[in-house]
């Protein structure tokens, strides 16, 4: 039976300009350790969650390389984007050329894959990072999420119409939301997000963004109110993907 995993924010920079060990001497070959170890771990029939951060490229033709490593691991991929994702491009054409196959990039879209339905959104700080010299102001900040916010209900909407729920009220299977940014504020269990991954029915959020050996109370994971909330920055992970979910056998 297919499996889901997470593996966020790979930083890839295969052009080598952008090396990660200046972070730490765990990062050292951080690509190819994660890439023995995906190809090991990972099902050609099963679902990676990447969400944000996937390569340092600023421009789409500087990500072809990250993404020709993409496309030599096996299984689906699907990502939201992450606030060093430059490369990201706002027309589908620009996209569609870049993505390797069964690659999805969700930005106020979903898919389906396996009856398991995928939505979410990047996300935000939810106050000012002002030891990173970030100046932005409460308002500043209150627009950005408002946004988000947006932007995750549209995902949703575009979910519930292709993943279209039974006559009981209920999702037609699995849900997961993929974030790249904490969806919960630091040392907190709910935000304006969480009712929103709640009435989705998603069971599992997976997000990225954090990185260090010291988050304290920024890595907000555990379960509330029915969703498992699991940060999988891949430093956080072992450089291995995290197996979210086994799918069951189902009938047809
Ligand atoms: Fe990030
Ligand atoms: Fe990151």
């Amino acid at each position: 039976m297919p499996s889901i995993w997470a593996l966020s924010d790979l930083h890839l920079s295969t052009s080598g300009s952008k090396p990660m060990d200046k972070f730490g001497d765990h990062w050292g070959a951080h690509a190819d350790r994660m890439a023995a170890a995906w190809d090991r771990l990972v099902g050609d029939d099963d679902v990676v969650l990447t969400p944000g951060d996937f390569s340092w490229a600023n421009k789409p033709a500087e990500a072809v390389g990250d993404f020709a490593w993409l496309a030599a691991r096996p299984g689906h991929k699907v990502m939201v984007k992450g606030n060093h994702d430059h490369w990201w491009s706002g027309t589908q054409t620009k996209m569609a050329q870049l993505l390797s196959p069964r690659t999805y990039a969700l930005k106020k879209t979903a898919v389906v894959i396996h009856g398991v339905g995928f939505f979410g959104a990047r996300g935000g700080d939810f106050a000012a990072q002002k030891k990173y010299g970030d100046e932005r102001s409460a308002q500043d900040i209150e627009d950005w999420l408002a946004r988000e916010e947006h932007e995750l209900k549209l995902s949703l909407d575009a979910l519930e119409k292709i993943h279209p729920r039974r006559v009981d009220g209920q999702p037609p299977g699995p849900r997961i939301c993929l974030f790249h940014y904490p969806p919960i504020a630091p040392g907190r269990s709910s935000s304006r997000f969480t009712p929103i991954i709640e009435a989705a029915g998603a069971a599992h959020c997976v997000y990225g963004h954090l990185h260090g050996p010291e988050l304290g109370p920024a890595k907000v994971e555990g379960t509330f109110r029915g969703v498992t909330y699991r940060c999988a920055s891949c430093d956080q992970i072992g450089f291995e993907p995290a197996l979210i979910m086994r799918l069951d056998a189902r009938p047809g």
